[in-house]
């Protein structure tokens, strides 16, 4: 039997019985959050600004936190053996990560959530870099994958290449694809699809794609020359992975975060630190949609992505509504940047619901739910936010609604980019958490 799934079984006896195993010894040690050693993961040192959650900003609080249980709520039903993803007896995998399960034993969320949608996580090049440590819990887990960071537009744009030869590129920078390859080599030895993330954002979108002679501080293009570029960045990227990948990408996210009230925006349209709102205009997303639906292939769906959907359901079917009625969008990636004080079971499903009674499909593209300290009772209510997560969208999946996937952001705590929140479902070592047994659905986890 795997070694992380012994976990999840010593794990599920133990927090059923109160003890909550290794949290507790973790926090007693550690006095709280895990944050990964200096140097494992260089990346991420996020600025605030960039810490786009529910409610734009800060901790991923949903506002007022309304019907959140708090700490040490609830008792936490007995349970036998056979916890959560584990498998009896899961066999000897094949050695390459393939799961072998007995027949009716689930191995992991994958598996166990296969009649209702695919299971995703984001994964940073980090991970890959690593993977001996990994592999086997994302494989036993997982069918689809995002790249955290590595097909934005800042991984995929070559500034080097595009001055070097402005002549030709004036019109269509120069992209390259040697920062996902490791994506996507993993994904084709695991037979998985990855959802790409994502074309139009006004973050990790280098200056300089804005510009004249792409530097930095250039003087910024015009409306029909910036459209050009949106439009031939699009093909090219698109056209790269049909070509060289066809099935691979699955979902795109054409558009991220154009959105929002309050935060720099006029009309709801985000001008903020927006250079897509400064040279194309206020209806930079719309033309996106436009080329991305001229060059995806039928199998590539297209989707809006942002952060804080429950509370803006209105403000984004209203600005997608031209695009919606002209058939160039097919669904909303919910980002679900959550936190234990944000109620689920009901602000959270009635969105995702309005949006698909709207034609759409849904998809939560960044699940993480955090807690404001780790500690035994914070994680048992996380663990029941996961299960209110994944049952309620099974729920709707099962009622008929097109939800059409789950991907939470992030592999475990310390590869997180919410580090301070322990937001998902395995802590740093790897070792599943109540989150893991609530999103298993474990009866070890009570229903909040
Ligand atoms: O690549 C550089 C590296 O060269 C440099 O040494 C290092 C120094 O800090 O920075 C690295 O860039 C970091 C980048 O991730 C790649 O690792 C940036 O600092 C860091 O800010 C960036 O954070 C990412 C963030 O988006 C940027 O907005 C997070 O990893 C990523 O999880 C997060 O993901 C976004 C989604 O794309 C959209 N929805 C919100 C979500 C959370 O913000």
């Amino acid at each position: 039997m795997r070694r992380w799934i012994l976990a999840v079984t010593a794990a599920a006896l133990l927090f059923s019985f109160g003890a909550c195993g290794r949290q507790e010894g973790k926090d007693s040690e550690s006095g709280g959050n895990t944050q990964m050693e200096e140097g494992n993961k260089p990346e991420d040192s996020l600025a605030s600004e960039d810490r786009d959650t529910e409610n734009g900003s800060g901790a991923g609080a949903e506002g007022a936190g309304t019907n959140g249980a708090s700490e040490g709520e609830g008792a936490v039903t007995g349970t036998e053996a056979g916890a959560a993803g584990a498998s009896k007896d899961g066999g000897e995998g094949s050695g390459d990560g393939s799961a072998s399960a007995e027949e009716g034993q689930v191995t992991g969320l994958a598996q166990l959530y296969e009649e209702n949608f695919p299971i995703g996580v984001a994964l940073p090049n980090y991970v890959f870099s690593h993977i001996e440590e990994y592999e086997q819990v994302i494989v036993d887990n997982f069918n689809s994958i995002t790249c955290e960071n590595e097909m934005k537009p800042d991984s995929l744009l070559d500034k080097k290449a595009s001055q070097a030869d402005l002549e030709n590129t004036y019109l269509r920078a120069a992209v390259h694809f040697d920062n996902c390859m490791p994506a996507v080599e993993f994904a084709l030895k695991h037979d998985m699809k990855i959802r790409f993330h994502t074309l139009v954002w006004h973050s990790q979108t280098p200056k300089w794609f804005f510009t004249e002679d792409y530097t930095d501080n250039g003087e910024l293009v015009d409306r029909e020359t910036m459209l050009t570029r949106m439009e031939n960045y699009i093909a090219d990227v698109l056209g790269y992975f049909q070509e060289n990948y066809p099935g691979l990408i699955y979902a795109v996210d054409v558009v991220n975060e154009a959105f929002d009230v309050g935060n720099g925006d006029e009309n709801g349209v985000r001008m903020k630190d927006n250079r897509w709102y400064d040279t194309v205009g206020d209806d930079y997303y719309y033309h996106a949609f436009v080329f991305a639906r001229r060059y995806a292939s039928e199998d590539m769906k297209l989707f809006y992505n942002d952060y804080g959907c429950m509370h803006k359901t209105k403000l984004i079917l209203d600005h997608l509504k031209q695009a919606k009625e002209e058939g160039l969008i097919d669904g909303i990636g919910m980002q679900s940047h959550l936190s234990v004080t944000d109620d689920i079971r009901f602000t959270f499903m009635l969105a995702a619901k309005e949006f698909c009674e709207e034609g759409y499909e849904v998809q939560a593209t960044e699940l993480d739910i955090g807690v404001k300290e780790s500690g035994k009772g914070s994680f048992r209510t996380q663990g029941s936010k996961y299960k209110s997560f994944f049952r309620g969208m099974q729920n709707l999946q099962e009622e008929g609604w097109p939800i059409t996937n789950v991907t939470v952001w992030g592999l475990n705590d310390a590869l997180s980019w919410r580090k301070d929140e322990s937001a998902l479902m395995f802590d740093e070592d790897m070792e599943p958490k109540p989150a893991y047994l609530g999103a298993m659905q474990d009866e070890s986890v009570w229903d909040e």
